[in-house]
């Protein structure tokens, strides 16, 4: 992709349990060929907070700076699972 692109990010209905990367058809960064997890309470807050900690290169550029908030999407994702 080009640097500075704001790409739209992959479908997060079901994201909740789901393994990480798997969206078909979607393309991932390079990173997620290393993501060997499912999306639950303990990845998603630090992927949140900061997607670069969590997949190397990783090219998300939302980031959620507050715990709450935080708290607050990931409990909404989850149940939507
Ligand atoms: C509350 C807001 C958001 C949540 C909860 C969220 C969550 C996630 C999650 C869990 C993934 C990994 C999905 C998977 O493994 O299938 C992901 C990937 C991604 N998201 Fe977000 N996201 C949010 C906002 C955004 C926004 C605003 C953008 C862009 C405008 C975005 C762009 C992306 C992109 C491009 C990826 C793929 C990253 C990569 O390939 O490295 N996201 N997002």
């Amino acid at each position: 992709m080009t640097p500075g692109e704001v790409r739209q990010g992959p479908n997060l209905a079901g994201v909740y349990g789901r393994k990480a990367g798997t969206v078909p058809g979607f393309k991932y960064s390079a990173g997620f060929a290393d993501a060997d997890w499912t999306w639950d309470e303990a990845h998603l807050d630090p992927y949140l907070a900061n997607p670069q900690s969590v997949i190397k290169g990783g090219v998300m550029g939302y980031r959620q700076a507050k715990p709450d908030v935080r708290q607050s999407i990931i409990a909404y994702l989850k149940e939507q699972q």
